[in-house]
């Protein structure tokens, strides 16, 4: 016996990732699978291991005898729905922002926080994507030497934004290559006032800006960063940047450790043998991360380790993680391989 398992969002960018996963690469006891979507794709036939299974709509029945909903299809979807499936038992892991600061809800990195799983009353959160990589790589460092400030610069792939975003940017990419006028309706964000061109362009936008001209995506990365390492006193902030690439994230990220007689073969020693991390600094032989490497991968790579020049006890690395595995799907079923482990996970009778 195993799970019965919902994708919520099968259809997304994240949803494809979660099937893939789902399909052979997970710990995790499958008995079924559900996959569930809006309206206008019910019907639709999706491929799982060599059976085709039909789409359907999210209703608040769809999750009956549904013991695990994995959830990325939007904040209202989740809002909504997220309350109907743990009414009918099932445990959901939320990919949207609509929980993540609720006081109730664990936001869990498995490499992190895992404990924070014991505390869940049905619903887990999934944090941010960019927040996700950028704590896998700092917090081996923090356990180790300490966190005192944490300075972020990201460059996001615009898989971030949604499968609308992926073909944005490759019908823009193709109308400049032709020479012809692009109209861009999606990004930075699709509910805001103003679209610019993404392809050939980086957009200092993602999500809409709100207090002290901080971007609700830069608020994200300080308060689910805070709150993952239960460390409100951390001085943490970011600028966000969406660049021309399809998948994987890329950061730059600068830290100062408590410890400040750290040097850079320390942080490199730590993060060599820190769980889900992948560590690719050689500048000798020009080995640093890129994100068309890290496409496909579970990790975490990180290289470009080197002390800050001016301050001891600060240094500079390059975080790279493919946004829809470790930064989505990934981390989504983790969670859930990790409360299976925990025994806080149950196929209901
Ligand atoms: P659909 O394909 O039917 O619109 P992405 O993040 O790539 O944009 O994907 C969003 C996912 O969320 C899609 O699978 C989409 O399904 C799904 N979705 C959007 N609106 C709803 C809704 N109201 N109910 C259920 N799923 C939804």
């Amino acid at each position: 016996s195993g799970y019965n398992v919902a994708i919520v969002g099968a259809t997304g960018a994240v949803g494809s990732r979660f099937i893939q996963l789902l399909e052979y690469e997970t710990k995790l006891p499958i008995n079924s699978v559900k996959l569930l979507a809006s309206k206008r794709s019910a019907g639709k036939q999706l491929k799982f291991k060599d059976q085709m299974l039909t789409v359907e709509e999210t209703t608040p029945d769809s999750f009956e005898g549904v013991d695990l909903a994995l959830f990325s299809a939007g904040g209202s979807v989740s809002a909504k729905f997220a309350p109907e499936a743990v009414k009918h038992g099932a445990v959901v892991v939320d990919n949207t922002s609509h929980f993540r600061m609720d006081p109730e809800v664990p936001l869990v990195v498995p490499e992190v926080n895992p404990q924070a799983l014991k505390r869940h009353h049905g619903i887990i959160a999934n944090p941010n994507c960019s927040t996700i990589q950028m704590v896998v790589a700092l917090e081996p460092v923090r356990q180790k030497f300490g966190l005192d400030q944490v300075i972020c610069s990201t460059y996001q792939a615009v898989s971030g934004a949604g499968q609308s975003a992926i073909n944005e940017l490759m019908t823009e990419a193709q109308q400049v290559l032709n020479h012809e006028p692009v109209e861009p309706k999606i990004l930075p964000v699709s509910g805001d006032e103003k679209h610019y061109q993404i392809a050939f362009n980086t957009l200092a936008q993602i999500d809409v800006f709100e207090d002290e001209d901080y971007t609700h995506e830069e608020w994200k990365m300080i308060n689910e960063t805070r709150k993952i390492m239960e460390d409100n006193d951390l001085k943490v902030t970011a600028t966000c940047v969406r660049v021309p690439i399809v998948v994987s994230h890329s950061e730059t990220v600068y830290f100062t450790t408590t410890d400040r007689s750290a040097t850079p073969d320390d942080i490199r020693a730590v993060l060599k043998t820190a769980p889900g991390v992948v560590v690719e600094d050689d500048p000798k032989h020009q080995v640093y991360p890129q994100p068309i490497n890290a496409e496909g991968k579970k990790d975490t790579f990180v290289g470009r380790i080197r002390r800050d020049m001016d301050n001891q006890g600060s240094f500079h690395m390059y975080v790279v993680s493919d946004n829809l595995l470790k930064g989505a799907a990934w981390n989504s079923l983790e969670i859930a391989e990790t409360l299976h482990e925990m025994n806080l996970l149950h196929v209901q009778d």
